[in-house]
């Protein structure tokens, strides 16, 4: 195929138990269906807290198999808890019970592509500063799967690499891929010709160039954040990413459709009460 198209979505946050997200989700996919892109990526955050709610991955899991197209998905920080940094501690520090629970439900949390010449990347980013083996068993195989690709590399990854440049403040930290892990992983991804670094997390969207690298934040399915309670990096609003891929090129196009509004302040906080 000389053209690949892929929808991208992420942070839809789903739970029968805490079902305040799951009306965007549901309006997400059907603007998608509508499109019948060759594949759909979903950057993490299936799930409101699958650590506490294990039934939440189960959830997700069938709420992404609605969809019409093919889809791939990587796990963010509230389907197998979030990773350490220095001067950030998680409530739910990621493990091995709850990676396992995630890989029952969706398999591996890392995978590869090759479609229009690209090679696509999915990356687990809660391994990332983990301590855990298979932190290092994923930087093994990202240096193969980096030594093997012919063309240009796509990486898909729940975490931005950065928000500003790799070695910023640590004031910015809990957002982004842990510092620690920063100089190794940056050193990796110039072993190939990437050109694309997409992530979700930080439910902003934002579209930058830089070093040759695009670097796209999806902007969440399910909910922003106001401005008292997180900065402001990029576009504040519900949405969607649509990358078509050819041999030599890549087109990207920020969705923020009318219909997925984010819900009201109170209707968030009850999804993340205790
Ligand atoms: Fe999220
Ligand atoms: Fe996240």
């Amino acid at each position: 195929m000389s053209s690949f198209e892929i929808f991208q979505i992420s942070d839809p946050h789903l739970s029968p138990a805490r079902p305040q997200f799951v009306p965007n989700f549901e309006i997400a996919r059907d603007l998608i269906d509508g499109f019948r892109p060759d594949l759909v990526v979903c950057t993490g955050d299936l799930t409101v807290e699958a650590p506490d709610r294990p039934a939440e991955l189960e959830f997700a899991r069938q709420a992404l198999d609605s969809l019409r197209s093919p889809r791939k998905v990587i796990p963010g920080n509230h389907d197998v808890g979030d990773n350490p940094d220095a001067g950030h501690a998680p409530e739910r520090p990621v493990c091995a019970e709850w990676l396992a629970a995630y890989e029952r439900v969706f398999g591996d949390g890392r995978w590869v592509m090759r479609e229009a010449a690209w090679t696509l990347i999915g990356l687990n980013a809660q391994l990332f500063n983990s301590g855990l083996p298979q932190e290092a068993a994923q930087l093994d195989w990202l240096a193969d799967r980096l030594d093997g690709a012919a063309g240009p590399v796509a990486i898909f990854c729940h975490k931005p690499l950065f928000c500003e440049v790799p070695d910023e403040t640590p004031a910015l930290r809990p957002f982004f891929v842990p510092t620690a892990t920063r100089p190794a992983l940056v050193g990796l991804l110039r072993r190939a010709d990437v050109r694309l670094f997409a992530s979700g997390h930080v439910h902003q969207g934002r579209d930058r160039t830089q070093a040759g690298v695009r670097h796209v934040w999806a902007p969440p399915v399910s909910f922003v954040l106001p401005d008292a309670m997180q900065p402001r990096y990029g576009t504040k609003a519900c949405g969607l990413v649509r990358y078509r891929f050819t041999p030599d090129a890549l087109a990207v196009e920020m969705l923020y459709p009318e219909q997925l509004m984010s819900p009201a302040e109170d209707i968030v906080a009850q999804a993340y009460a205790a």
